[in-house]
């Protein structure tokens, strides 16, 4: 299984393809989590990165096209992967055409994750993340008080809130998404491999929508 999945932020990218990655057996490419490795680290690709990432808007093609190029090469990438975040502009798009190309190994289908812009918000202000395994909650749909069982993890999560979801950032973001991650609708929808499914909604119901759009 070679595919992308696309959308907005908070649309469910990440959560999604946590459980994909179980059911299909290949890895989860996040560039995002892959970003915020790297600040983490306090490497030159994190501090290249942190202050545009912090703004809301994207790290430069060129970053994210070698970041790709190293990670697809890797050996758990032979059978398939699911890309969460990667491509996001035209540029990106078109050089993972090649790269699939000289790897010859296309994708096979790209999922756009439809949701409401008014439910992202409000899932982007609930996120909270667990230090220690980086389980993903929600302080609406998840509540930390319930306790969250931090993906049976952790015996007690301690959760923060990442810098890009404060409401400001929130706002740039779903703009960029707009301006800059949206036309990939139209150019994968007329290269015959866009299929939507209704990200909104429980959970569970959104991942067997979208094994339903797999299969
Ligand atoms: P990235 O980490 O990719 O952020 P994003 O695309 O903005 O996506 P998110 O991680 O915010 O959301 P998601 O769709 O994964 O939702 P999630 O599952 O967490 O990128 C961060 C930054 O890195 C970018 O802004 C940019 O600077 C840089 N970057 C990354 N890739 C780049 C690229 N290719 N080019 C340039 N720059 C790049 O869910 C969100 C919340 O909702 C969670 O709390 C979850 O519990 C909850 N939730 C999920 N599903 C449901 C549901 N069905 N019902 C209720 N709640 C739900």
């Amino acid at each position: 299984m070679r595919i992308v999945l696309l959308g907005a932020p908070g649309s469910g990218k990440g959560t999604q393809a946590q459980r994909l990655i179980n059911r299909y057996q290949v890895p989860q490419i996040s560039t995002g989590d892959l970003l915020r490795a790297a600040v983490a680290a306090g490497t030159p690709l994190g501090l290249h990165a942190k202050a545009t990432m912090d703004a809301g808007k994207l790290v430069d093609d060129g970053t994210m096209l070698g970041i790709i190029r190293e990670r697809l090469g890797e050996p758990d990438c032979a059978n398939g992967f699911i890309l969460d975040g990667f491509p996001r502009t035209i540029p990106q798009a078109d050089a993972l055409t090649v790269l699939l190309e000289e790897l010859g190994c296309p994708l096979e289908a790209v999922i756009l994750m439809a949701v409401d812009s008014e439910q992202l918000f409000r899932r982007l202000t609930g996120r909270r993340t667990c230090k220690a395994c980086g389980a993903v909650f929600n302080v609406y749909t998840a509540p930390p008080s319930v306790p969250p069982p931090c993906g049976g993890r952790c015996d007690s999560p301690d959760l923060f809130q990442r810098p890009d979801d404060s409401e400001a950032t929130i706002g740039k973001r779903l703009e960029v998404y707009e301006g800059q991650t949206r036309p990939l609708v139209e150019y994968y929808s007329a290269r015959g491999l866009l299929r939507e499914v209704d990200a909104e909604g429980d959970i569970d119901v959104v991942t067997a929508r979208l094994e339903a759009a797999l299969a």
